[in-house]
Protein backbone atom coordinates (compact mmCIF):
# COMPACT_ATOMS: atom_id res chain seq x y z
CA UNK A 1 0.00 0.00 0.00
CA UNK A 2 1.53 3.39 -0.85
CA UNK A 3 0.64 5.43 1.97
CA UNK A 4 1.47 8.92 1.89
CA UNK A 5 3.01 9.81 5.16
CA UNK A 6 1.98 13.46 4.70
CA UNK A 7 -1.75 12.87 4.02
CA UNK A 8 -3.89 13.00 7.12
CA UNK A 9 -3.49 10.09 9.37
CA UNK A 10 -7.49 9.67 8.91
CA UNK A 11 -9.87 11.21 6.33
CA UNK A 12 -13.92 10.57 6.79
CA UNK A 13 -15.62 12.22 3.98
CA UNK A 14 -19.31 12.15 4.40
CA UNK A 15 -19.40 8.98 5.97
CA UNK A 16 -22.99 7.59 6.96
CA UNK A 17 -24.30 4.70 9.15
CA UNK A 18 -27.52 3.13 10.08
CA UNK A 19 -27.63 0.56 12.60
CA UNK A 20 -29.42 -2.47 11.04
CA UNK A 21 -32.77 -1.32 11.07
CA UNK A 22 -32.54 2.29 12.85
CA UNK A 23 -34.61 4.87 10.78
CA UNK A 24 -32.14 7.55 11.47
CA UNK A 25 -28.88 7.68 10.86
CA UNK A 26 -25.81 7.15 13.76
CA UNK A 27 -23.72 8.86 11.53
CA UNK A 28 -25.18 11.49 8.96
CA UNK A 29 -22.43 12.17 5.93
CA UNK A 30 -19.46 13.27 8.72
CA UNK A 31 -16.93 14.98 7.18
CA UNK A 32 -13.72 14.56 9.84
CA UNK A 33 -10.09 15.36 9.50
CA UNK A 34 -9.07 15.58 12.63
CA UNK A 35 -6.02 18.05 13.90
CA UNK A 36 -2.51 16.17 14.38
CA UNK A 37 -2.29 16.52 17.93
CA UNK A 38 -4.66 16.33 21.00
CA UNK A 39 -8.37 17.11 20.07
CA UNK A 40 -11.52 16.60 21.88
CA UNK A 41 -15.10 15.29 20.86
CA UNK A 42 -17.86 16.65 22.91
CA UNK A 43 -21.63 15.91 22.42
CA UNK A 44 -24.83 14.39 24.13
CA UNK A 45 -25.24 10.73 24.71
CA UNK A 46 -26.42 8.89 21.62
CA UNK A 47 -25.40 11.67 19.56
CA UNK A 48 -22.58 9.06 17.65
CA UNK A 49 -19.34 9.92 19.14
CA UNK A 50 -18.64 6.11 20.31
CA UNK A 51 -19.85 4.87 16.61
CA UNK A 52 -17.60 7.61 14.75
CA UNK A 53 -14.65 5.59 17.10
CA UNK A 54 -15.98 2.17 15.83
CA UNK A 55 -16.00 3.24 12.20
CA UNK A 56 -12.49 4.32 12.21
CA UNK A 57 -11.54 0.90 13.28
CA UNK A 58 -13.23 -1.08 10.68
CA UNK A 59 -15.55 -2.55 13.51
CA UNK A 60 -18.54 -1.19 11.54
CA UNK A 61 -18.39 -0.45 7.89
CA UNK A 62 -20.12 3.12 6.42
CA UNK A 63 -23.26 2.93 4.82
CA UNK A 64 -22.06 5.71 2.50
CA UNK A 65 -19.03 7.90 2.40
CA UNK A 66 -15.51 7.38 2.50
CA UNK A 67 -12.45 6.63 4.83
CA UNK A 68 -8.88 7.51 4.18
CA UNK A 69 -5.82 6.21 6.17
CA UNK A 70 -2.66 8.20 5.57
CA UNK A 71 -4.35 8.93 2.43
CA UNK A 72 -5.56 5.49 1.35
CA UNK A 73 -8.80 4.24 0.78
CA UNK A 74 -9.94 1.90 3.77
CA UNK A 75 -11.50 -1.12 1.97
CA UNK A 76 -10.27 -4.52 3.01
CA UNK A 77 -10.22 -5.70 6.08
CA UNK A 78 -5.66 -6.17 5.72
CA UNK A 79 -5.90 -2.42 5.42
CA UNK A 80 -8.08 -1.82 8.92
CA UNK A 81 -5.33 -4.51 10.19
CA UNK A 82 -2.55 -2.34 8.99
CA UNK A 83 -4.80 0.78 10.65
CA UNK A 84 -5.30 -1.26 13.66
CA UNK A 85 -1.39 -1.50 14.58
CA UNK A 86 -1.03 1.97 14.60
CA UNK A 87 -4.44 3.13 15.84
CA UNK A 88 -5.33 2.22 19.69
CA UNK A 89 -9.01 2.45 20.98
CA UNK A 90 -9.47 2.80 24.55
CA UNK A 91 -13.13 1.27 24.93
CA UNK A 92 -16.00 3.25 26.50
CA UNK A 93 -16.45 0.05 28.31
CA UNK A 94 -13.36 -1.01 30.16
CA UNK A 95 -14.75 -4.84 30.55
CA UNK A 96 -14.67 -4.68 26.64
CA UNK A 97 -10.93 -3.94 26.58
CA UNK A 98 -10.10 -6.86 29.21
CA UNK A 99 -9.92 -10.74 28.76
CA UNK A 100 -7.31 -12.25 30.45
CA UNK A 101 -6.80 -13.86 33.49
CA UNK A 102 -4.44 -11.26 34.99
CA UNK A 103 -3.23 -7.80 34.66
CA UNK A 104 0.31 -8.48 33.20
CA UNK A 105 -1.44 -11.21 30.72
CA UNK A 106 -3.73 -8.33 29.52
CA UNK A 107 -0.92 -6.11 28.80
CA UNK A 108 1.34 -8.59 27.46
CA UNK A 109 -1.53 -10.17 25.08
CA UNK A 110 -0.70 -7.41 22.43
CA UNK A 111 3.08 -7.81 22.11
CA UNK A 112 2.90 -11.69 22.40
CA UNK A 113 0.43 -11.33 19.33
CA UNK A 114 2.64 -9.28 17.48
CA UNK A 115 5.20 -12.46 17.77
CA UNK A 116 7.23 -11.31 20.37
CA UNK A 117 8.90 -13.45 22.78
CA UNK A 118 7.15 -14.01 26.19
CA UNK A 119 10.02 -12.45 28.03
CA UNK A 120 9.88 -9.92 25.94
CA UNK A 121 5.83 -8.80 25.91
CA UNK A 122 5.67 -9.14 29.47
CA UNK A 123 9.59 -6.89 29.76
CA UNK A 124 7.00 -4.33 27.87
CA UNK A 125 4.30 -4.67 29.95
CA UNK A 126 5.99 -4.60 32.60
CA UNK A 127 7.56 -0.80 31.70
CA UNK A 128 4.01 0.73 30.17
CA UNK A 129 2.79 -0.47 33.66
CA UNK A 130 5.47 1.14 35.49
CA UNK A 131 5.19 4.16 33.29
CA UNK A 132 1.32 4.87 34.31
CA UNK A 133 2.07 3.99 37.82
CA UNK A 134 0.47 1.14 37.62
CA UNK A 135 3.36 -1.42 38.93
CA UNK A 136 1.49 -2.60 42.36
CA UNK A 137 -1.51 -4.41 39.66
CA UNK A 138 0.57 -6.20 37.72
CA UNK A 139 -0.24 -9.30 39.42
CA UNK A 140 -3.88 -8.53 40.55
CA UNK A 141 -6.63 -10.86 38.78
CA UNK A 142 -8.12 -8.32 36.28
CA UNK A 143 -11.65 -8.65 37.03
CA UNK A 144 -11.46 -7.81 40.53
CA UNK A 145 -9.75 -4.34 39.68
CA UNK A 146 -11.82 -1.47 40.19
CA UNK A 147 -13.56 0.56 37.44
CA UNK A 148 -10.63 3.23 37.09
CA UNK A 149 -8.11 0.83 37.41
CA UNK A 150 -9.31 -1.55 34.95
CA UNK A 151 -9.63 1.71 32.47
CA UNK A 152 -5.51 3.20 33.32
CA UNK A 153 -4.81 -1.06 32.56
CA UNK A 154 -7.02 -1.17 29.10
CA UNK A 155 -4.66 2.25 28.59
CA UNK A 156 -1.98 0.23 29.43
CA UNK A 157 -2.97 -2.60 26.52
CA UNK A 158 -3.15 0.32 23.93
CA UNK A 159 -0.15 2.18 25.16
CA UNK A 160 2.14 -0.99 24.99
CA UNK A 161 1.42 -1.88 21.25
CA UNK A 162 3.17 2.15 20.73
CA UNK A 163 0.31 3.75 18.68
CA UNK A 164 0.51 6.60 16.83
CA UNK A 165 -2.91 7.54 17.48
CA UNK A 166 -5.35 7.26 20.28
CA UNK A 167 -9.16 7.29 20.17
CA UNK A 168 -10.57 7.49 24.10
CA UNK A 169 -13.73 6.92 24.55
CA UNK A 170 -14.80 8.83 27.88
CA UNK A 171 -11.57 7.81 29.53
CA UNK A 172 -12.36 9.67 32.97
CA UNK A 173 -15.54 7.61 33.39
CA UNK A 174 -14.79 6.20 37.09
CA UNK A 175 -11.91 8.34 37.82
CA UNK A 176 -11.41 9.92 40.75
CA UNK A 177 -10.17 13.34 41.21
CA UNK A 178 -6.55 12.22 41.59
CA UNK A 179 -6.85 9.63 39.07
CA UNK A 180 -8.08 12.26 36.84
CA UNK A 181 -5.17 14.64 37.02
CA UNK A 182 -2.88 12.15 36.78
CA UNK A 183 -4.55 10.74 33.29
CA UNK A 184 -4.11 14.35 32.49
CA UNK A 185 -0.82 14.69 33.10
CA UNK A 186 0.29 11.08 31.41
CA UNK A 187 -1.27 12.47 28.25
CA UNK A 188 0.53 15.58 28.42
CA UNK A 189 3.28 13.63 28.81
CA UNK A 190 2.42 11.62 25.47
CA UNK A 191 3.86 12.68 22.10
CA UNK A 192 0.97 11.42 19.67
CA UNK A 193 -2.21 12.33 18.45
CA UNK A 194 -5.58 11.38 20.82
CA UNK A 195 -8.81 12.08 19.64
CA UNK A 196 -10.97 12.03 23.10
CA UNK A 197 -14.57 11.65 23.71
CA UNK A 198 -15.44 13.11 26.63
CA UNK A 199 -18.47 15.29 29.00
CA UNK A 200 -15.72 16.31 30.77
CA UNK A 201 -15.28 19.58 29.82
CA UNK A 202 -12.67 21.00 32.03
CA UNK A 203 -10.74 17.40 31.45
CA UNK A 204 -10.95 18.17 27.26
CA UNK A 205 -10.10 22.21 28.19
CA UNK A 206 -7.00 20.18 29.68
CA UNK A 207 -6.17 18.03 27.75
CA UNK A 208 -7.14 19.23 24.04
CA UNK A 209 -5.67 21.69 21.20
CA UNK A 210 -8.96 21.71 19.79
CA UNK A 211 -12.76 20.12 20.38
CA UNK A 212 -15.30 18.89 17.86
CA UNK A 213 -19.07 18.48 19.04
CA UNK A 214 -20.96 15.87 17.66
CA UNK A 215 -25.38 16.17 17.74
CA UNK A 216 -27.72 14.06 16.48
CA UNK A 217 -25.13 12.10 13.88
CA UNK A 218 -23.73 15.23 12.74
CA UNK A 219 -20.08 16.68 13.55
CA UNK A 220 -18.83 20.04 13.96
CA UNK A 221 -15.63 21.54 14.53
CA UNK A 222 -15.88 24.15 17.00
CA UNK A 223 -12.96 26.65 18.17
CA UNK A 224 -12.03 26.15 21.16
CA UNK A 225 -12.20 29.42 22.05
CA UNK A 226 -15.56 30.03 20.38
CA UNK A 227 -16.89 27.62 22.32
CA UNK A 228 -19.00 28.23 25.80
CA UNK A 229 -21.04 26.09 28.22
CA UNK A 230 -24.26 27.47 30.25
CA UNK A 231 -27.76 26.45 30.58
CA UNK A 232 -30.87 28.03 29.00
CA UNK A 233 -33.53 26.87 27.09
CA UNK A 234 -32.28 25.64 23.36
CA UNK A 235 -31.47 22.07 23.38
CA UNK A 236 -27.50 22.95 23.26
CA UNK A 237 -27.39 24.21 26.57
CA UNK A 238 -25.62 21.85 28.89
CA UNK A 239 -23.13 21.15 25.88
CA UNK A 240 -20.68 24.04 24.73
CA UNK A 241 -21.86 25.51 21.71
CA UNK A 242 -21.82 28.55 20.12
CA UNK A 243 -24.71 30.82 18.75
CA UNK A 244 -24.76 32.03 14.97
CA UNK A 245 -24.32 35.74 13.46
N1 LIG B 1 -25.50 -1.72 18.52
C1 LIG B 1 -26.44 -0.80 18.29
N2 LIG B 1 -27.60 -1.11 17.68
C2 LIG B 1 -28.54 -0.19 17.42
N3 LIG B 1 -28.41 1.12 17.73
C3 LIG B 1 -27.29 1.50 18.33
C4 LIG B 1 -26.23 0.57 18.65
N4 LIG B 1 -25.23 1.24 19.26
C5 LIG B 1 -25.62 2.52 19.32
N5 LIG B 1 -26.84 2.69 18.76
C6 LIG B 1 -27.59 3.95 18.63
O1 LIG B 1 -26.81 4.83 17.80
C7 LIG B 1 -26.84 6.16 18.31
C8 LIG B 1 -25.42 6.63 18.57
O2 LIG B 1 -24.85 5.84 19.61
P1 LIG B 1 -23.38 6.08 20.16
O3 LIG B 1 -23.07 4.95 21.06
O4 LIG B 1 -22.46 6.31 19.01
O5 LIG B 1 -23.57 7.44 20.97
P2 LIG B 1 -22.54 8.22 21.92
O6 LIG B 1 -22.49 9.63 21.39
O7 LIG B 1 -21.28 7.48 22.04
O8 LIG B 1 -23.35 8.25 23.31
P3 LIG B 1 -22.83 8.16 24.86
O9 LIG B 1 -22.38 9.55 25.21
O10 LIG B 1 -24.04 7.75 25.60
O11 LIG B 1 -21.72 7.15 24.91
C9 LIG B 1 -27.73 6.11 19.55
O12 LIG B 1 -29.01 6.52 19.17
C10 LIG B 1 -27.72 4.65 19.95
O13 LIG B 1 -28.93 4.30 20.58
MG1 LIG C 1 -20.35 6.56 23.59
Amino acid sequence: MNYNHSAPFIEMHDVTYFYPGAEKPALDKVNFIPDKGKVGLIGPNGSGKTTLFHIIMGLLKPDNGQLLFKGQPLAHEKDFRQLRREVGLLFQDADDQLFSPTVLEDVAFGPLNLGISPAMARKAACQTLAKLGLSDLVERITHQLSGGEKKLVSLATILVMEPKLLLLDEPTNNLDSSTRMKLIEILAGLKLSCIIISHDWDFLAATTAEIYAMENGLLIRSGKSSLHNHFHVHSHGGYPHEHGG
